[in-house]
C-alpha cells in the first residue's frame, strides 16, 4: 500500500470476514414488513386508512363469497385524537375458529388463499395481519376480534404479533353468551387521517358497491354520519372454484415443489392430479421421453428428472387452460350498477371472452363506459362558470377497487394508449366519461405487495385495448348520432330563418302574398331535410354510419383475433379428438 493511502485509512481499520460474520442474522417475514410497511400500501396518512379498510372489507367479501352468504358489511371509523383513529369492520360471513383466528390476524403470509389458484380478492396472506402489525407499532395496542361460526358460542380475543418469530399471540379469549355469526375486527391506528377525497374510504366503498351489487355496505364516518350502499341484486355470485396450474406455464421448481407435497404414489398419477388438462395420453408421452421410470415416487424426483419432464411438456400440445373457474360480474349487472350510480346518458358494457396470460393464468376483462349524465368526476370550472366533468377511471381487480398507483397500472396505460379522437372524443380527459374496468383472474399479477396496480402483461394489455375499443365504438356511434341531430336542428333553424327573410323579399318583388311564399319555402326546406334523413337511414340500415371513419387499428386487431380464433378452433378440434382418445 502506498504511504499516503495507508495514512488515510489509519484509525479506521476495515472489518475482517469473521467480524462481519458476527453480524449475520436471520429475520422473519414479519420483521421485514414491519420495516417496510410501505410495501403493503400502508404509507401516507390517507392512503393507509383506505388500505386498512380495503384489507378488512376484501376479506369479508371473499369469506362471504366462498360460503355463499349475501354480504352485509359495516365499517365504522372513529376519530380518537389527532391522526388517531379506530376502525371496526363487521361482517356476516362464516367466522373464524379458535384455531385459525390467530393465524388469520396475527401471522404474515398465512391464510386460505395464497396456495389456491382461485378468483378471490386476497391472494397473499398479509392483508389483515399487516394491519394488526401497523396497529401494534403505532399504538402499542392489540387488535380485538369477535367471531362466531354459527356452531357453538362466539368468542372474543385480542391478537398481537411477535415480529421476531412471525407468530400470533392470543390474549383474553372469552366465550360470549350471545348469538353471532361473522367476524368483527376492531383496531386502532396512529398517523392516519380521514378526509373525503377520491382516495378516501367513502369513495373506496362506493366503488366496492358498484362492483359488488349483491353486497350491502354501511359506512359510519367519524362525524357519525351513516352512509348505506344498498344491495341492488339479491343473487349471490357463483362460488369461485379452485383451478390447477396449466403444464405450459410450469417450471422445474414448480414441479419439484408440487411433487414434494403430493399424495400420489407415482409420478404419472401425480402429473394427472397436479396439472390442468393432463390426461393418460400426456402421461404416456412424458413417459416416452424420460430416462427414468414414470412409476417412481414423485417425492423422490431430482432436479434433473424434473427438468426432463418439463422438456417433455414443451413437446406436448395441451388443450388451452380451463377458464370456467372465472366469474365475471356480467354485462347486465355492471349496466344496472352503473345506471343506478352514474345515471349516464349513454352506457356500453362489454365482457370479453376469457384469455390466458404468461404462466398459463386465465383472466377476463369487463369494461363499461358511461357517457354524460353524472358520468365522470367534477373537474375545473369553465369560462361560463360551470363545473366541467372530467374522465373517471374506475379500476378493479377481482371486483376490488384499485385507488392508488394509477400511473403504474395496466388499466390506466391501456386507457391512455387508445386514440379516443377516433371515437368522437377530442379531449377525452375532459369528457363526461366513467370508464369501468374489472380484471378477473385466479392470480392477479400485481406490481407490488400493496396490490394497487396491475402489471402490463402483453396479453392483458391486448385484451384491455380490445375491450376499450369495442365499447369506444359504441360511444362513438352515440356521440355521432347526437351531434348529427344537433347539426340537423341548427340547419333547420337556419333554413327557416332565411326562408322567412327570402319570402318577404320575393313577395315584395313579385307582389304575391308573403304568407303563401313563406309556406311554400318552408315546405321546400322540410322536403329537403326529410330527403337527407331518408338517405341517412338507408346508410345506417346498411351498417354505414354516415361519418364513421374506418378504425384501422380496431379492424386489424379484430381480424387478427378472428384469425387466431379460427386457428385455435382447428387446433382445438385435433386436440379434442386427441382428448377423446384419452388425453385431457
Ligand atoms: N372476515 C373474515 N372472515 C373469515 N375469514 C377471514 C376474514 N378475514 C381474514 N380471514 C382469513 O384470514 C386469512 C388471512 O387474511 P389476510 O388478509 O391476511 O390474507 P389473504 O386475504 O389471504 O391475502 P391478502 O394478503 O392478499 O389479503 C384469509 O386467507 C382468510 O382465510
Ligand atoms: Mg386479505
Amino acid at each position: 500500500m502506498a504511504e499516503d493511502e495507508k495514512a488515510k485509512t489509519e484509525g479506521q481499520a476495515g472489518l475482517s470476514a469473521e467480524e462481519i460474520a458476527k453480524e449475520f442474522k436471520e429475520h422473519s417475514v414479519a420483521e421485514f414488513f414491519k420495516k417496510n410497511m410501505q410495501m403493503l400500501g400502508l404509507t401516507g396518512k390517507i392512503k393507509t386508512l383506505t388500505t386498512i379498510v380495503h384489507e378488512y372489507v376484501t376479506n369479508s367479501l371473499d369469506a362471504c363469497e366462498e360460503t355463499k352468504i349475501l354480504p352485509d358489511i359495516e365499517v365504522q371509523i372513529k376519530e380518537l385524537g389527532e391522526e388517531y383513529y379506530e376502525i371496526t369492520v363487521k361482517d356476516n360471513g362464516p367466522g373464524l375458529t379458535q384455531e385459525t383466528v390467530g393465524k388469520a390476524l396475527g401471522k404474515l403470509l398465512a391464510g386460505t388463499k395464497f396456495h389456491r389458484m382461485m378468483q378471490l380478492r386476497g391472494q397473499q396472506g398479509i392483508g389483515a395481519s399487516g394491519c394488526t402489525m401497523l396497529s401494534q407499532i403505532t399504538t402499542g395496542k392489540a387488535t380485538s376480534v369477535i367471531t362466531g361460526t354459527g356452531k357453538g358460542k362466539p368468542f372474543s380475543a385480542e391478537v398481537t404479533i411477535d415480529p421476531k418469530k412471525n407468530e400470533p399471540k392470543l390474549a383474553n379469549v372469552t366465550m360470549l353468551d350471545k348469538e353471532f355469526r361473522g367476524t368483527m375486527i376492531r383496531a386502532k391506528f396512529k398517523g392516519v387521517k380521514y378526509v373525503n377525497s377520491e382516495q378516501a374510504p367513502l369513495e373506496y366503498l362506493r366503488r366496492t358497491a358498484v362492483a359488488n351489487p349483491h353486497a350491502q355496505i354501511t359506512l359510519i364516518e367519524p362525524s357519525g354520519e351513516k352512509i348505506v350502499f344498498k344491495r341492488t341484486l339479491k343473487d349471490i355470485p357463483a362460488r369461485p372454484t379452485e383451478m390447477k396450474p396449466h403444464p405450459k406455464g410450469a417450471t422445474i421448481d414448480d414441479l419439484i415443489t408440487l411433487a414434494k407435497y403430493s399424495d400420489s404414489r407415482k409420478v404419472g398419477s401425480f402429473l394427472k392430479n397436479a396439472f390442468d388438462r393432463f390426461g393418460d395420453k400426456a402421461v404416456e408421452e412424458v413417459g416416452k421421453g424420460i430416462s427414468f421410470d414414470i412409476n417412481k415416487d414423485p417425492r423422490q424426483l431430482t432436479w434433473d428428472e424434473a427438468e426432463e419432464i418439463i422438456k417433455q411438456f414443451k413437446k406436448i400440445t395441451f388443450i388451452a387452460p380451463r377458464t370456467d373457474g372465472l366469474i365475471p360480474i356480467s354485462e347486465d349487472r355492471i349496466e344496472k350498477s352503473l345506471k343506478s350510480i352514474v345515471n349516464p346518458e349513454f352506457l356500453s358494457v362489454i365482457t370479453r371472452k376469457p384469455s390466458v396470460y404468461k404462466g398459463g393464468f386465465p383472466f377476463q376483462i369487463e369494461v363499461g363506459i358511461a357517457y354524460g349524465g353524472n358520468a365522470g368526476r367534477m373537474g375545473e370550472t369553465n369560462e361560463e362558470g360551470q363545473l366541467q366533468r372530467r374522465i373517471e377511471i374506475m379500476r378493479f381487480a377481482n371486483r376490488a377497487p384499485l385507488l392508488f398507483d394509477t400511473g403504474g397500472c395496466a388499466i390506466t396505460k391501456a386507457v391512455q394508449s387508445i386514440d379516443w379522437k377516433r371515437y368522437g372524443m377530442k379531449d377525452y380527459e375532459n369528457a363526461p366519461l366513467t370508464i369501468f374496468v374489472n380484471l378477473i383472474s385466479v392470480h392477479i399479477p400485481y406490481t407490488g405487495a400493496g396490490k394497487q396496480a396491475i402489471s402490463d402483461e402483453d396479453e392483458i394489455m391486448e385484451e384491455l385495448r380490445l375491450a376499450l375499443m369495442e365499447t369506444g365504438r359504441k360511444i362513438y356511434t352515440y356521440i355521432g348520432h347526437q351531434r348529427r341531430q344537433a347539426e340537423k336542428e341548427a340547419k333547420r333553424k337556419m333554413f327557416y330563418k332565411y326562408a322567412t327573410e327570402v319570402a318577404a323579399a320575393v313577395a315584395d318583388l313579385t307582389g304575391k302574398n308573403k304568407k303563401t311564399v313563406e309556406d311554400k319555402l318552408h315546405a321546400l326546406v322540410l322536403k329537403h331535410l326529410k330527403m337527407e334523413e331518408q338517405k341517412e337511414k338507408e346508410m345506417e340500415a346498411k351498417g354505414e354510419a354516415p361519418e364513421e371513419e374506418i378504425d384501422e387499428e380496431y379492424e386489424k386487431r379484430k381480424a387478427k383475433e378472428k384469425k387466431d380464433a379460427d386457428k385455435k378452433g382447428n387446433k382445438k378440434k385435433t386436440l379434442v379428438e386427441r382428448a377423446e382418445g384419452g388425453d385431457g
